[in-house]
């Protein structure tokens, strides 16, 4: 479990804000000890692990069972092009990895949910090539631009369609997951007369009802208000594996995400760490604005 834990808990603490003395003063252990926990030099009992699960805020799994072998290459794409009219994807280059959290950024129009629709299948380039270390039909969840849901359904029949085709039905389970996404008093309510943000939290519960190796998320936020925002990037922290978020909320994403990807006249213009953009002392939202031309709408 060594490497995946120790990776774990850097990044988490990090993500709290946390220094070593500060994890180790509510751990009630030495500043070294957590040192050579993150070093792999050693490893925490049982109840350590539970309390550092609370402290930061995660599931014991998540923190010492990550799903993936992380560096592993997950998604290879070579000189990838698309054209509609007009030429969208002009030669796109892009190795996507199992432990990559992804924005992947750019102007209205500049091919992402193109880009998108090509990974996970649904529609498919002109030319270049994807190789898929991944199952595309096991292996990954959607989230798309436009709800594709089933308005005749109440929102239980939809999760329980879903459960039954991603083989993950369990009643208490689809009982936890509308609670968690705070759908409860409409559980017997028509898809159709959801509210526009109720609509997006079950599109979003029903992209991650099962596990999955890379979940691909276009604009996940649009419409939603505030609370379910911020509910909305919290839980996105707990989900393991790959994640692409194609997004303009800039509001939080410092925190969530490790690569940025800058689409930009059909190419991938930027590919750079989160860690490099902060190291300049910038935030997302201002490396975007100066490499995007500032053409971005406001
Ligand atoms: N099915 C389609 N038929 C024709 N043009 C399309 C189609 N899908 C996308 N486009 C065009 O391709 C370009 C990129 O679209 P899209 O990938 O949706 O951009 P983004 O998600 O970055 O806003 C746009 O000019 C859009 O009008
Ligand atoms: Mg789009």
């Amino acid at each position: 479990m060594t490497n995946i834990f120790s990776h774990q808990l850097i990044t988490l603490r990090r993500r709290k804000n946390l220094s070593q003395n500060d994890l180790a003063r509510k751990l009630y252990v030495s500043r070294q000890s957590i040192s050579k926990w993150e070093n792999g030099e050693a490893e925490p009992g049982i109840d350590k692990l539970i309390n550092l699960s609370e402290v930061l805020g995660v599931d014991l799994d998540f923190l010492i069972l990550g799903k993936e072998k992380l560096n592993d290459l997950i998604i290879k794409i070579s000189g990838l092009k698309k054209a509609f009219s007009q030429p969208v994807l002009q030669g796109i280059n892009l190795n996507i990895y199992g432990k990559d959290r992804i924005a992947l950024l750019g102007s209205n129009g500049a091919g992402k949910s193109t880009l998108a629709k090509i990974i996970y299948g649904e529609i498919e380039a002109d030319s270049g090539h994807i190789e898929n270390h991944i199952n595309i039909r096991n292996d990954l969840n959607v989230m798309t631009q436009n709800d594709v849901l089933m308005g005749d359904l109440t929102v239980i029949e939809h999760v329980q369609l879903t459960a039954l085709i991603d083989k993950v039905y369990s009643r208490t389970f689809i009982e936890q997951m509308i609670r968690k996404f705070r759908l409860e008093k409409q559980k017997n309510t028509y898809v159709s007369k959801l509210s526009g943000g109720q609509k997006r939290r079950l599109a979003l519960l029903l992209a991650l009802l099962r596990e999955s190796k890379l979940l691909l998320l276009d604009e996940p936020t649009v419409g939603m208000d505030l609370s379910s925002i911020d509910f909305f990037w919290r839980y996105l922290d707990h989900v393991g594996g790959c994640v692409i978020t194609i997004t303009h909320d800039f509001n939080q994403i410092d925190k969530y995400f490790s690569r940025v990807l800058l689409l930009k006249d059909g190419k991938i213009a930027q590919d750079i760490s989160v860690d490099k953009i902060h190291s300049h002392n910038q935030t997302i939202e201002q490396w975007y604005r100066q490499y995007n031309d500032g053409e971005e709408q406001a």
